[in-house]
């Protein structure tokens, strides 16, 4: 059973959360929802939210009435709507934007706070396309609300850039305006209850450490697969693609977590650094160990879909893959040699995030002879996914005559053993309010990262296609990517 009473931190110190984009789609759908959850576990202390928009027509009262229609639709029981209750909750519009803007967004911020008692403590989170970041955040250094007497955090949502050239104008656009330490990236992979397993998993059981390496580990894959096509988002995605949108930040976190050294301490300063190391280890990416791919119309769930090209909003010659699968090599003392693949797509037969570590085969096969089916390498299957947990299959002898052995399944369910995975946005929300950036993409990952992309993105291999409904093009084949969402394990 879960003890939630062990687990959680004590009561954020009292301050207010201020989300610039307050009415958007991310407020609506997850940030306001996780507010109200952490609200009901008495976890949010004397916390008060601003939502912040250009828009004028709101006021608080109609802002109140917003966020109960989105805590609604969120599906919120009647208990977790009522803690985000409405004195918790205010509005003020930052019109254009102008100095004068966020001057009265300053008086309004310091009135609140004299109010309810809340110590200048500030959250500012920016929840706005990526065209709106720079200005937010020099209105508010501009007129000084970038320090305070308490503490003041900037949670930035992805994309941080577009190549390593963009990447690197946003950060330093972020670090005159803010010190790094005040800086929260969010990837929500990481508020993923199991991928803070990772290092867990990892690092507190020795069995897995030990094998944990190119002595032991054949090769790693990571697949993050969609069912779902591009909806009504292809005024993002068109141009941008699956390599941005999920390889670079998603994906390539999972990596650096597989991946990482012990760090010296469970802290961010430690983790982060380790992780930095990885990114900085990793081989160039050899262009003919990538394959792009874009879906055609297909069936899924027994339902017809149509193909990228026809999707509303994509131009008839859009090349803006919606798979990508690779390979890529960490040149280090752990892993050199060791293949780590990464795949993800859209449109793919299912919804699976999930790490397979492959195990090196036993140096000789001593059953092999007496007709066992064997020489079945061991694979270690983390899912992230749906059905958070992990397996891994262990070969034995099935009793009686002829000799024969069988594979069964070593696993293990989080619902089998927990109550309730928190979401992703409830643990990242809360970490903001504590203070801490484990779980957030220091500057330098995310330099790193588009370090060892960028030269993919300026000379794209060609596109294959695929059918909505399977498992990507054929070509990932080719790489040693299987066509099914798992290496298939003999005798499963
Ligand atoms: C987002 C991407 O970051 O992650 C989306 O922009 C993608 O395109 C989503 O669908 C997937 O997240 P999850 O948590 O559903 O795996």
């Amino acid at each position: 059973m879960c003890d939630r009473a062990a687990m959680s931190k004590p009561t954020p110190e009292p301050s207010l959360f201020i989300i610039f984009g307050g009415t958007g789609d991310l407020a609506r759908r997850k940030l306001l929802p996780a507010l109200a959850r952490l609200a009901h576990e008495d976890q949010l202390g004397n916390c008060h939210v601003v939502g912040v928009t250009r828009e004028t027509h709101y006021d608080d009262e109609s802002y109140r009435a917003f966020v109960s229609d989105a805590l609604d639709a969120a599906g919120l029981t009647e208990d977790q709507r009522g803690a985000l209750c409405a004195s918790r909750l205010h509005f003020q519009t930052i019109g254009p934007g102008t100095e004068a803007d966020f001057k009265a967004l300053g008086v309004r911020l310091a009135a609140l706070e004299e109010r309810h008692g809340l110590a200048q403590n500030r959250t500012f989170y920016l929840s706005l396309p990526p065209k709106a970041f720079q200005g937010t955040m020099e209105g508010l250094a501009n007129v000084g609300l970038d320090e305070s007497n308490g503490w003041t955090r900037l949670v930035v949502e992805k994309p941080f850039g577009r190549d390593l050239a963009t990447a690197q104008e946003l950060n330093a656009i972020t670090h005159r305006c803010f010190r790094e330490e005040q800086v929260y990236r969010i990837d929500h992979y990481l508020g993923k209850e199991t991928v803070q397993n990772l290092l867990v998993f990892r690092f507190a059981n020795t069995i897995f450490e030990s094998m944990w390496n190119r002595e032991r580990v054949e090769s790693v894959m990571i697949t993050v697969s969609e069912s779902l096509g591009l909806g009504t988002r292809s005024g993002y995605y068109d141009g941008i693609g699956a390599l941005r949108d999920m390889v670079q930040n998603h994906l390539t976190q999972l990596l650096t977590l597989v991946a990482m050294e012990p760090p010296s301490s469970f802290d961010a300063e430690a983790i982060r650094y380790e992780k930095i190391k990885v990114l900085k280890s990793m081989a160039p990416i050899d262009p003919s160990k990538v394959v792009r791919g874009q879906y055609d119309h297909g069936t899924i769930d027994g339902e017809k879909v149509p193909g990228y090209l026809e999707e509303e909003g994509v131009p008839m010659t859009s090349s803006t893959e919606t798979f990508v699968a690779m390979q890529l090599e960490i040149d280090n003392w752990r892993w050199k040699g060791v293949p780590f693949y990464l795949r993800s797509g859209k449109r793919l037969a299912a919804k699976s995030s999930q790490i397979a570590v492959r195990f090196r085969d036993v140096p000789v096969s001593l059953f092999r002879s007496m007709g066992a089916k064997l020489d079945t390498t061991d694979v270690l299957i983390i899912t992230l996914q749906p059905d958070e947990g992990f397996s891994m299959h262990l070969d034995v002898k099935a009793p009686g005559e002829p000799f024969r052995t069988k594979q069964i399944p070593l696993e293990f369910r989080y619902a089998d053993r927990f109550e309730e995975i928190p979401p992703a946005y409830q643990t990242l929300l809360l970490n903001v309010l504590h203070g801490d950036q484990t779980l957030f993409v220091h500057a330098d990952e995310v330099e790193r990262s588009w370090h060892l992309y960028t030269p993919l993105l300026e000379n794209p291999p060609i596109i294959h296609r695929y059918r909505a409904g399977s498992w990507g093009p054929k070509e990932a084949g080719h790489l040693g990517i299987p066509e099914t969402d798992l290496w298939q394990v003999d005798g499963q």
